[in-house]
């Protein structure tokens, strides 16, 4: 007699999902790393499973194997992109990490005050409060001189939410009064929150950028921030996007990265000025050395 298959029983409730077992956990890092970089380190699975869970529970997959194989097998992009905007740390703050704002202000901007137009590149831009906070800056110090910001950043939903620029009174906490009444309107609540001007929000242009992936310009920037997105990036991914935001500066251009990101362990062409500010040599383009 031909032995029936065995009856698997499953114990699961209906929208349970079986928690994320080892194997699952290699998967999933794995295709973080391929895809953008992000560099999961043993002892994450608690955090890839908490954040992943809202997305393998509302797909009704009943495990994160299913849940990997639909981020696989999804050709518009769009599972892929939903995982890297759950996985991806969003967090940022209007006048974040201040002492870069001042430098730029005090010592940078002065040698660049013929420009015009004026434009720097904010990288991971992440919901736009870096952006909005170089648009303030480069308007107050440089008032006569038309300011350009290109941004970007991998996720689509955050780089909404920056071009939307809107912010809740909460998270214009930390802004200058004389910055919220000149360059924000206050919107009809509630809750209380605060749009950026329109003459800002013409300046600001927003676009994808991968990293990790081959992106091109068509000119180069005398001031790159790329701050808060490398410290997720193991050497060998932040040597790769060090050199290829240094060949997206201009001769005497700055790299802004996050006081968290010291340079020290990466090599790279580019002059050490300050804590988490490098430049580029005003003479030549830079053979990559590693620095002290
Ligand atoms: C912690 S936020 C930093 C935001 C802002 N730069 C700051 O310092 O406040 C990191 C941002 O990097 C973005 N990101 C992560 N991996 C990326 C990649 N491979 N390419 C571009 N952006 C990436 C995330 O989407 C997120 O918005």
């Amino acid at each position: 007699m031909p032995r029936a298959d065995p009856i698997e029983i499953d114990w699961m409730e209906p929208g349970a999902v079986r928690p994320l077992a080892p194997q699952e956990f290699e998967q999933i890092r794995q295709l973080a790393y391929r895809t953008f970089g992000l560099d999961l380190k043993p002892g994450k699975e608690e955090l890839v499973s908490a954040r992943l869970r809202r997305l393998v529970g509302s797909g009704r997959f009943r495990s994160f194997q299913e849940y990997y194989r639909h981020v696989l097998a999804d050709s518009t992009g769009e599972a892929l992109a939903r995982m890297i905007d759950a996985l991806a740390t969003n967090h940022t703050a209007f006048l974040r990490e201040p002492e870069h704002f001042e430098f730029l202000r005090q010592q940078v901007l002065p040698t660049l005050s013929a420009r015009d137009p004026l434009e720097v590149w904010c990288a991971a831009c992440s919901t736009g409060e870096e952006v909005w906070t170089l648009a303030c800056l480069l308007n107050d110090a440089l008032p006569s001189r038309t300011s350009r910001i290109a941004a970007s950043d991998i996720s689509n939903k955050a780089l909404r939410f920056a071009a939307q620029a809107v912010y809740t009174a909460e998270r214009c906490h930390g802004l200058p009064a004389a910055w919220l009444s000149r360059y924000f309107v206050l919107e009809t609540g509630p809750p209380k929150s605060y749009r950026v001007c329109p003459k800002l929000r013409t300046q600001a242009g927003f676009r994808r950028i991968n990293l990790v992936e081959r992106f091109s310009w068509q000119r180069r920037f005398p001031v790159i921030f790329c701050r808060n997105v490398m410290i997720y990036f193991d050497r060998q991914t932040q040597e790769r996007v060090v050199e290829r935001l240094a060949e997206c500066l201009e001769p005497g251009g700055y790299l802004f990265v996050g006081h968290a990101e010291s340079l020290t362990r990466v090599s790279h062409s580019l002059e050490y000025v300050r804590p988490a500010v490098y430049r580029k040599s005003e003479k030549r383009e830079g053979k990559w050395t590693k620095s002290s």
